[in-house]
Formats: structure tokens, C-alpha cells, sequence
């Protein structure tokens, strides 16, 4: 589970801070890229598109900077990457140059692509939580069968549940992320995991020290990021495809690390 959106920005950039798009990729990276507990999985279902020596195309949904498409372009894939962001999508499209990734701007509940015959189709890391309640995944599983062929694979990765805590109060934080960028630091610390009836809540306090300031410095920006994550269950999930025609298959799992929490890969075949 990562942080993708930011609220409440406490302090107005430094005039040495980087720029908005920047620091919105440079936080995806850090909050996101690094997570490589799913990709054994996604190679492997991009291995079993295979059939007479070819690979199926594939299409991920949500791609953000690319962490799974372009591990499996670099696997010999082709890979259709759909990203709503256009900073992230700008990233990924720069960094995808020279590759077999095509990087396609659109919303996963009502994108339409010339292609029609994806063989598998992945909507990694909780995505699939970020699209608004059951109407709006009903409405991506529709679009993501149309543009599938016969046979084709859509597996997404959910979470189900969370371990709640809050350290305001008094609760450990866990291990913050950091990474340095150009000089920047980022420092990305989960503060809080709340779970509500509809929704599972992460908050985290972003910190960007700017080049020769230190952590406590007054340079230094902090701003809160806040996630809302639909609640689904995986058998809700297989419901919500078979009511568009989907034919749901045995879910797979992707095991917690010491950094991120496990999750369910609801598996439903077009
Ligand atoms: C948790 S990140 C995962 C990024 C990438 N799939 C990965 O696993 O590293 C979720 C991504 O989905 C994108 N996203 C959220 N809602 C979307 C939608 N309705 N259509 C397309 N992309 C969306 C976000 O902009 C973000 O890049």
C-alpha cells in the first residue's frame, strides 16, 4: 500500500525546491517504485500469454511511472501502459522511450484504445481501490472485457484489510522511505492507518529537504498525504466481473514484506 495523493500542504515551496512535477514524481518513485514483491507474479502471467512462440500483448491499468510495465517490456513484453496522471504519465513516457512499453493517457472507467485483444491485463498495487466504490470498478471490468480477447486475463491486486494505528497517538511509525533526488531529500512517513466501513485510510507526512538544509530546518516542507482505498473483498470482486461476463478463476496472493502489506490478486478471465 502506498500514498499516492496529497493534501494539506503546511508551507509554500522554497524557492529552491523542485518543481510541482517533479516532486509528484519523485514521491510516486519513492512511495510506489520501489515495491517489487508483485512483479514474480506479473512475469509469470506475462510468460503464460505465450502461444506458438508469441507473446500476447498486455495492458496495465494505472500504470503511474511504469514500475511493472517496464519490467515486463524488458522481459521481451508489449505492454500498453493507461495512466490517468498526466505528470506521471509524462514520466512514463520519458522513460519509456526505446522500449516496448506504449505509454496511453485515459481513465481506467472509461478509456477506450484501438486495441481489442489484450491477453492479460494487470491493475497492480491496490489501484483498483482508487477508482470510487463499486460502480466505477464495474465500469472499468466492462472496459477492460471489451478491450480483452477471448481467454484474456484481468488480475487485480487488493488489500483487504489493514493492521490500524496511529501514532499521534503514541503508536511506532513505522520506517519512513527516503530518498535522495538531485540533491533534494524526500523523507515519506505513514503516520496513521485508519479502517472505516467503506474505506481504508492511509496518512502520511511527506518531508522534502531542500540541498544543505537539514530535516529540522525551517527550508525544510512538510506536507500530509492522505489515501482512501475503496474496501472490496475478493469475492465482491469476483461478483462485480461475473455480473459483466467475467469468469472468475482462482485468487493468488502476493505475500506481505518487512515494508508492504500482502495482498489478494482476484484473477477473472474474459
Ligand atoms: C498505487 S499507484 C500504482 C502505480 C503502478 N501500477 C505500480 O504498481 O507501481 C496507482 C496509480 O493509478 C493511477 N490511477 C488512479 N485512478 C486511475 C484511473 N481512474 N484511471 C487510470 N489510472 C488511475 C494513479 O494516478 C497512480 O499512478
Amino acid at each position: 500500500v502506498v500514498i499516492a495523493r496529497a493534501s494539506g500542504t503546511h508551507a509554500r515551496p522554497a524557492p529552491s525546491a523542485p518543481a510541482r512535477g517533479a516532486r509528484a514524481v519523485a514521491w510516486h518513485d519513492l512511495e510506489c517504485g520501489r515495491y517489487r514483491a508483485d512483479l514474480p507474479l506479473w512475469r509469470e502471467l506475462a510468460e503464460r500469454t505465450r502461444s506458438g512462440g508469441r507473446a500476447g500483448a498486455i495492458l496495465d491499468v494505472g500504470a503511474g511511472t511504469g514500475r511493472v510495465a517496464l519490467d515486463l517490456a524488458s522481459a521481451g513484453h508489449s505492454v500498453s501502459a493507461l495512466e490517468l496522471d498526466p505528470t506521471l504519465l509524462h514520466a512514463l513516457r520519458r522513460r519509456a522511450g526505446g522500449t516496448s512499453v506504449q505509454a496511453c493517457a485515459g481513465d481506467a472507467r472509461t478509456f477506450q484504445l484501438r486495441r481489442r485483444d489484450f491477453a492479460l491485463c494487470i491493475v497492480a498495487m491496490q489501484t483498483l481501490q482508487l477508482f470510487g466504490g463499486a460502480a466505477a470498478r464495474k465500469a472499468f471490468l466492462g472496459r477492460a472485457r471489451a478491450h480483452m480477447r477471448p481467454g484474456g486475463l484481468i488480475a487485480c491486486a487488493i488489500v483487504t484489510d489493514l493492521e490500524p494505528f496511529d501514532c499521534a497517538a503514541g503508536d511506532p511509525a513505522p520506517v519512513p522511505e527516503r530518498e535522495r533526488v538531485q540533491g533534494v531529500l524526500y523523507l515519506s512517513i505513514p503516520t496513521r492507518v485508519s479502517v472505516h466501513t467503506r474505506s481504508l485510510q492511509i496518512e502520511r507526512e511527506r518531508v522534502l529537504v531542500p540541498k544543505g538544509a537539514g530535516v529540522g530546518s525551517e527550508r525544510a516542507l512538510r506536507e500530509r498525504s492522505l489515501v482512501v482505498l475503496d474496501r472490496v473483498s475478493a469475492a465482491e470482486l469476483e461478483r462485480e466481473g461475473v455480473a459483466v461476463g467475467l469468469a472468475a478463476e482462482p485468487a493468488r496472493t502476493v505475500a506481505a514484506t518487512a515494508d508492504h502489506v500482502g495482498s489478494t490478486v482476484v484473477m477473472l478471465r474474459a
